[in-house]
């Protein structure tokens, strides 16, 4: 019974013939940690910031990636309520670059087939990036796909949130599917898979609730180097799985 998935350091090239990849719908949702950035550029010697800058490039790459492959949901981890702890040259520049994304969105809209959601608390974001965020959002809100971009996102906060709301309305009991409606994310399926580069086995405060049951698929490579080619593979090793949900195995 495997949970876990764990990559090798180094991708296999033993030239085996592969299967092309066919998705349907056991994976309709992608989640990735985007880990690694940092050490990235510190090993070629550069600030952390060119390694978000290269971390961007790898984004942007493997977003169109999931679409080609027709995943219709994908949710990353941009930056967490515990992410304004860093030094602020990096927090300033991740803030940059996320705003240019934004920016290059809007001026090219069209070009991508997603519906942005940025997820988290909007309201501790830089006020011209939290309504560039929103026009993104607005304008792409009848797009096929679904990008949700986690920005000043913590899971704790999003759950107290989605109580909060609850209460606010009035409610006298609250239901797991009222909670759920009430999450960031309540417009996505919960995540079937999620992938996190550079090491570290942990969750970090990301999708605690959405990932009850979620496969769940760690990574030695850095971000900036996931190829396209370690993703597919990464996703036939998930067609490999068996999930039961709690449920049994059926090999019992
Ligand atoms: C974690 O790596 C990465 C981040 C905190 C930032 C991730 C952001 C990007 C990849 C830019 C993507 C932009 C958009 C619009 C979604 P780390 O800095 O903790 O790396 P380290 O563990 O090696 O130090």
């Amino acid at each position: 019974m495997a949970f876990l998935g764990f990559g090798k350091k180094t991708p296999d090239k033993t030239g085996e013939e592969k299967q092309p990849l066919v998705i349907d719908g056991r994976l309709r949702h992608i989640a990735f940690i985007m880990d690694g950035n940092g050490r990235w550029a510190k090993r070629r010697g550069m600030i952390r910031s060119l390694g978000h800058a290269e971390g961007m490039k790898a984004f942007e790459r493997l977003m169109d990636h999931c679409s080609d492959l027709g995943i219709e949901h994908v949710t990353v981890y941009a930056f967490s309520t515990e992410n304004w702890k860093r030094p602020k040259q990096e927090v300033d520049a991740l803030m940059n670059l996320l705003s240019s994304y934004v920016e290059r969105e809007i001026r090219e809209f069209g070009k991508h087939r997603s519906a942005y959601h940025f997820i988290g608390d909007k309201a501790g974001l830089p006020a011209s990036l939290r309504e560039r965020a929103e026009v993104l959002e607005r304008m792409s809100a009848d797009q096929p796909e679904t990008l949700n971009i986690a920005l000043n996102y913590g899971s704790h906060a999003e759950i107290v949130h989605a109580a909060n709301e609850l209460l606010r309305e009035g409610v006298s009991e609250i239901t797991e599917k009222a909670l759920e409606g009430k999450l960031y994310t309540a417009h996505s399926p919960a995540p079937d898979l999620l992938i996190r580069t550079g090491g570290e086995y942990r969750l970090s405060n990301y999708l605690l609730w959405q990932l009850a049951y979620t496969e769940l698929y760690f990574t030695d490579i850095l971000w900036p180097d996931l190829s396209n080619d370690e993703l597919d593979d990464i996703i036939r090793e998930f067609y490999g799985r068996h999930r039961t949900y709690g449920g049994v195995t059926g090999e019992k």
